[in-house]
């Protein structure tokens, strides 16, 4: 009985096995693709003909030209590139005297990582998101990692985003005094550690205050309700309150008034009767006084009620009528009345949220009555249709040969 080994299939698989392994250690032998090389720039980089050593003489070329940068080639075959620069990158290929490629490999130059230049923002209490730029431009593929920890504990990853040049810490343990941030930089070249200390309070920053608002008071001509929201960076639902600055002036004036208030509205008693006023917020942790300020917000503007000698008390709601901008001159005196700072609750009913009301109510009816409309044309031309049918099947009918 013949063996397995015996049989013409397996013969035959056998055989191409140890063919296709010759051919691919002979493709190895000759053409030794090595993939990429990195070398320092400005320095003298050392290519290898391959792993073996050669005894023939080689020829080296660079993208297929034998014109090479500044070099020498040692008596074993290997290619010693002298001070490099930027242009001497490229594919590298080394040939034996009857012209076969016995070794090709990519050259590619830059520096090793340098130190980074890291800064943290922190926009709220969850998130502590840390930036950085290199101080060495290093021209080649690198990673990151970061990590972090407070005084006396373990180190925990800051998470990296390696294409924006982030790291991210969430849920931060606020109650360290410092934390320390370690990022490493590694490229093929090396790998530099950049450490930081970081102290959360001090960098806690909120983002502006959004939507700032400014609406006159009927009847009152230098009154103006300001108003605004939290920044949506800013968790509202964990309960950590804000402290906010208000700035004011009117428009064209180089002198701001400023009032101080925990709320996110505030009643202005001292504008400038007819004048557009412009008005910003920021914001400050409401506990943390060494916290910084946010920017100023963009910018709100309103004018305090006038009374107009036409009438029509009403119209004066209207968002057109409240920014009358260009009816007023825009170099006016400043404003150089001392600050004052009246309680930021107000106590007065409040218009703007009877005139969202009204403009709520009548959307509503405008609404209902459209849909209605829609229905009745619908119904009416659903009817029209049928009615044609009917007409048109009549005719037929009355058509047919009985
Ligand atoms: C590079 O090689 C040249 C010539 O062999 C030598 O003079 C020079 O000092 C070398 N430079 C470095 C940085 O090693
Ligand atoms: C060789 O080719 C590479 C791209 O593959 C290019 O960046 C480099 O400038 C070329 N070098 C020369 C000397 O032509
Ligand atoms: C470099 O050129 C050689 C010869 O043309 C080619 O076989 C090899 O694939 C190239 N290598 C790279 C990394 O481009
Ligand atoms: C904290 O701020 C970041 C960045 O603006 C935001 O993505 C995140 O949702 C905020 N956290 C909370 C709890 O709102």
């Amino acid at each position: 009985m013949p063996g397995p080994l015996s049989s013409p299939v397996c013969l035959t698989v056998i055989w191409f096995l140890s063919w296709s392994l010759f051919l691919g250690r002979a493709q190895i032998l000759t053409n030794e693709v090595s993939g990429v090389q990195y070398g320092r720039l400005e320095s003298n980089v050392t290519l290898a003909c391959g792993t073996s050593p050669v005894r023939t003489p080689v020829e080296w070329r660079l993208n297929h030209s034998s014109a090479l940068p500044w070099h020498k080639v040692t008596s074993d075959g290997t290619l010693v590139l002298l001070h490099v620069d930027q242009s001497a990158q490229g594919n590298y290929s080394c040939y034996d005297n009857r012209g076969l490629l016995l070794h090709s490999t990519k050259l590619r130059l830059g520096h090793p990582p340098g130190l980074l230049s890291v800064s943290c923002r922190v926009p709220n209490h969850t998130l502590v998101r840390c930036k950085w730029v290199e101080s060495v431009k290093t021209f080649l593929p690198a990673e990151y990692h970061a990590s972090y920890r407070g005084i006396g504990q373990e180190w925990k990853p800051c998470v990296v985003n390696a294409v924006l040049q982030h790291c991210d810490i969430s849920q931060p343990a606020f109650w360290h005094p410092a934390h320390s941030l370690k990022i490493t930089e590694t490229n093929p070249l090396g790998s530099t550690p950049t450490n930081v200390q970081i102290r959360l309070h001090e960098l806690l920053k909120p983002d502006p205050p959004e939507l700032v608002s400014v609406q006159a008071e009927v009847g009152y001509p230098t009154r103006l309700v300001v108003s605004w929201s939290y920044p949506s960076s800013w968790p509202i639902h964990l309960a950590f309150p804000l402290t906010f600055e208000i700035r004011y002036r009117p428009a064209g004036s180089t002198h701001w008034s400023k009032i101080e208030c925990n709320d996110s509205l505030v009643k202005i008693f001292d504008a400038l009767a007819g004048h557009l006023h412009q008005v910003q917020v920021r914001a400050q942790d409401g506990v943390d006084t060494d916290s910084q300020w946010s920017e100023w917000s963009t910018e709100g503007q309103g004018q305090p009620w006038q009374a107009y000698s036409t009438g029509e008390p009403a119209e004066e709601f209207l968002p057109g009528d409240l920014f009358p901008d260009d009816s007023f001159p825009v170099n006016t005196k400043p404003d150089t009345s001392t600050v004052k700072t009246p309680n930021c609750g107000v106590e007065e009913e409040c218009n703007l949220g009877l005139v969202i009301l009204l403009v709520l109510f009548s959307v509503v009816i405008l609404t209902t009555v459209l849909s209605l409309i829609l229905v009745v044309w619908v119904r009416q031309k659903r009817r029209n249709h049928e009615n044609k049918q009917e007409l048109t099947s009549m005719v037929k009918m009355k058509s047919m040969p009985i």
